[in-house]
């Protein structure tokens, strides 16, 4: 993964981010979508590389996206997949609430997991719970074990978990096994990565969210040494088709960060367009506009925060 693509996906992401931004509590979430759309596609068409969307955001809720299998990039250098999210947790922009991103992860031609953006269910951890997580395992015998790996007592563990009718049997299950519950709004994509920083007070993340999200989110915590495992949970006849049509033919079967973000050759890129637990929001100053990002890559595991002052944004 050439380091310097990495740090021009940040132009990306900061752009699609500052448009998303300013939708902020408009109560638009289509408009704010459409806006983060159009300018990743406009910013990755100013970027030598040849890239090819492999999954991304939108088709699940029918909203504006970069569909599958479009080209993006000026068509000369590497050739990569790209897993994206223009514009990760459109209610909350639209009502100003929590945990918007705009995220990118890349990586070498065939190295993503090509599917479609249906739902998958998923479980994450940070480095030193890694090998302490079975999706066919019951939620508690993994949060005994994840504590154990971390060394602390299970009812000191935290998990993050979408607010979704569909969560509140799981919910009840993390309760009784004595850990906390810190419900989300929106945004697994941030709540999976929050487990591999240990000061961000999330242990866990458990439940069923996006695929798309899923992907992004496995190249990120391969990056960090952490894991992901995730199986796709699919809502409708059409979604299985559309599974099995990517190549996918056991729908039971359960995705490592390996098997969804193959080898080292990987970056992953992510600008806030309101504060979360990975990065603040976008701040529209009087004469400059200040964005947060992050930016790792695969081989170097290096991790960069960049906050730019955008003076001249047009
Ligand atoms: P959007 O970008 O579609 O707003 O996604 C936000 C999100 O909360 C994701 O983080 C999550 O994976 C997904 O929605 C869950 O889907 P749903 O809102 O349909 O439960």
């Amino acid at each position: 993964m050439d380091r310097n693509l990495a740090l021009e996906f940040v132009r990306v992401t900061e752009a699609a981010a500052i448009e998303a931004a300013k939708w902020v509590g408009r109560g638009e979430k289509k408009k704010a979508d459409g806006a983060a759309v159009a300018a990743m596609r406009k910013r990755f068409n100013q970027v030598d590389f040849k890239g090819t969307v492999v999954i991304g955001e939108g088709e699940k809720d029918e909203a504006p996206m970069l569909y599958n299998g479009e080209k993006v990039g000026t068509g000369k250098g590497p050739e990569m997949d790209l897993a994206i999210d223009p514009l990760e947790c459109t209610d909350s922009v639209a009502f100003g609430r929590y945990n918007a991103i705009s995220v990118i992860a890349a990586g070498k031609k065939g190295s993503l997991l090509h599917a479609p953006d249906t739902y998958m269910e998923k479980i994450a951890v940070g480095k030193k719970a890694k090998d302490s997580i079975d999706l066919n395992s019951p939620v508690e015998s993994n949060l005994k074990r994840i504590a154990k790996a971390l060394n602390k007592k299970i009812s000191d563990l935290t998990v993050m978990v979408l607010d979704r009718e569909r969560h509140v049997k799981l919910i009840e299950e993390i309760r009784k096994a004595g850990s906390r519950v810190r419900l989300i709004t929106d945004g697994d994509v941030s709540a999976a990565i929050a487990t591999c920083f240990s000061d961000s007070g999330v242990d866990v993340y458990m439940g069923i969210g996006g695929s798309t999200e899923g992907v992004l989110a496995s190249v990120a915590l391969k990056i960090m040494g952490g894991e992901i495992l995730c199986r796709f949970k699919p809502k409708k006849d059409s979604d299985i088709e559309k599974i099995k049509a990517a190549g996918v033919k056991d729908l039971n079967k359960v995705f490592t960060s390996e098997d969804m973000a193959k080898g080292k050759e990987l970056s992953f890129t992510a600008t806030g367009v309101i504060d979360g637990p990975l990065l603040n929001g976008v701040v529209f100053g009087k004469d400059k506009i200040i964005t947060h990002s992050i930016v790792t890559r695969g081989i170097s595991g290096t991790i960069r925060y960049i906050t730019t002052y955008h003076h001249y944004y047009k």
